[in-house]
């Protein structure tokens, strides 16, 4: 009895006071502080692997601009080079470290294409690090032409984009894990802070467990036994810096949104569910849910195979002109 009286006295200034949302807001701020980098001081592996991957894009950007600056980012690369070498001794070469070598080397080929003298210590350090192993990993430029750079046109993608809908009614037949496999690596191609890539799914597959996980979610009543695969996207708090608090949710929503989009061309019904929970509820979640304490919840994935004919809800857009305007 007294165990329901706090519980309704928790859920009414959580969800109905100014406290609970400061609260809340309290929870984010120290979730941030306690999970983030700060780059003068780097100890654990993850950080170093996001350390690592943000700094080495630069040089790898900085190569795709339209005239690079010849010798540009010497210090950045030195302090990649040290770094990389520091994880290597730790933790062994993998393909992080095989990219940071492919970039290195395009960036060794692009000063002397262009006759840059590195100065000779860097022009060492260089050989040294690229040359220990062969860098067989993705990194540096590709070549893209015009012609070939899109492979549909609008047209295409506006029936493909506008044919994704939020399903709420399935087929009782499983979803394939290979399916969901595939989408996943599919929505990597999403785009993220200087490709820190920090999102992470759960694929929940178990029934008593997804409906326990979905207990604690407002927007799945009506449907919930239809549901087969519950997908909860993540985003790993670690992967950004004290400056960037809320690159956590745009990241983790950008690869939401191709996530969804793959699932949809997969041939499988999508509803996305929302995470809006109080700091407790959140927490509860995760622990339910298997989701790492350094990760923050993004959104739940409701997928299930479709039907032969279904109902879904119309959803209008707002026009145009209500929300872009050119200056
Ligand atoms: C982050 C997010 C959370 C959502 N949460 C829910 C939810 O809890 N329950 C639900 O039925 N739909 C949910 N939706 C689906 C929206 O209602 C739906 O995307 C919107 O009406 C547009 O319709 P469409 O997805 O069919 O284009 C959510 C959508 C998003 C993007």
């Amino acid at each position: 009895m007294l165990e329901i009286l706090k519980r309704k006295a928790r859920s009414f200034v959580y969800y109905r006071t100014p406290t609970g949302e400061a609260l809340t807001k309290v929870y984010d701020f120290f979730h941030h502080f306690k999970y983030s980098f700060k780059e003068s001081r780097i100890s654990d592996k993850d950080h170093l692997r996001y350390y690592l991957t943000k700094h080495y894009h630069i040089i790898e950007k900085g190569l795709a601009l339209p005239e690079p600056r010849l010798g540009f980012g010497q210090p950045k690369v030195r302090d990649v080079i040290e770094k990389a070498k520091a994880y290597e001794v730790e933790y062994g070469d993998d393909e992080l470290t095989s990219s940071i070598r492919k970039t290195l080397l395009a960036y060794q080929e692009f000063n002397k294409k262009n006759n840059f003298d590195l100065p000779s210590d860097l022009k060492l350090l260089l050989n040294s690090f690229i040359g220990c192993a062969a860098p067989t990993g993705i990194g540096g430029l590709k070549q893209v032409c015009k012609e070939t750079a899109s492979p549909i046109n609008l047209a295409e993608f506006s029936n493909f984009a506008k044919s994704r809908v939020s399903v709420r009614d399935f087929a009782p037949e499983p979803v394939s894990e290979a399916l969901i496999y595939a989408s996943v690596e599919v929505a990597q191609s999403a785009p993220s802070v200087c490709n820190r890539q920090g999102w992470k799914v759960y694929c929940h597959t178990d029934k008593l467990k997804i409906n326990e996980i979905l207990s604690y979610q407002n927007g799945n009543s009506g449907f919930t036994d239809v549901i087969d695969k519950l997908i909860i996207v993540a985003a790993d708090g670690k992967a950004f810096t004290k400056y960037e608090s809320n690159q956590v949710f745009i990241d983790g929503g950008l690869f939401s949104m191709n996530l969804m989009l793959a699932i949809h061309a997969a041939g499988l019904g999508a509803c996305p569910l929302n995470t809006c929970y109080p700091s407790f509820l959140e927490k509860k979640v995760k622990m339910v849910a298997s989701v790492a304490a350094s990760d923050r919840l993004i959104m739940m994935i409701a997928v299930g195979n479709i039907k032969d004919e279904y109902s879904v809800a119309c959803s209008a857009r707002n026009p145009v002109d209500d929300i872009l305007k050119f200056f």
